[in-house]
């Protein structure tokens, strides 16, 4: 099995907030990242897609085509959005990047059709990333 990754980056910013908690309880588990007008990050995107290379191409995917599925159903979608107001598939989450990760997973993986999408990690600064291996 091989897996190939492709790297993607955007800007976006959001706000840490569950509406179910009061201001102090958002406060205390969110803390700066709960500031009312949001804060923003350089995300950087890593999408692998695991296969056999292609006899014929000698691709598992087409880097070209794995980049244009998620410029057209993430990137062109979240860059320069706020995450909280901005992004149908992400109303109604805590925009964490676990849940961002994941709402990722779920649009991408039955757009992969060349391998199978392994998985969707999602740097939210140098330090902090999130992996999702399967949905
Ligand atoms: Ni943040």
């Amino acid at each position: 099995m091989i897996y190939v990754t492709r790297r993607l980056t955007f800007s976006a910013s959001h706000r840490l907030f569950n509406p179910s908690f009061s201001a102090a309880e958002n406060e205390r588990i969110f803390d700066k990242c709960s500031n009312v007008h949001g804060h923003g990050h350089n995300y950087v995107l890593e999408v692998t897609v695991a296969g056999e290379p292609n006899p014929e191409t000698g691709y598992v995917i087409d880097l070209k085509k794995l980049k244009a599925i998620v410029m057209r159903e993430i990137i062109e979608k979240v860059d320069h959005k706020h995450l909280n107001h901005d992004v149908e598939f992400l109303s109604g989450i805590i925009p964490t990047a676990e849940n961002i990760a994941r709402a990722f997973w779920k649009i991408l993986e039955p757009q992969i059709t060349e391998g199978k999408l392994h998985s969707v990690r999602l740097h939210e600064t140098e330090n902090n990333v999130v992996e999702v291996l399967g949905g």
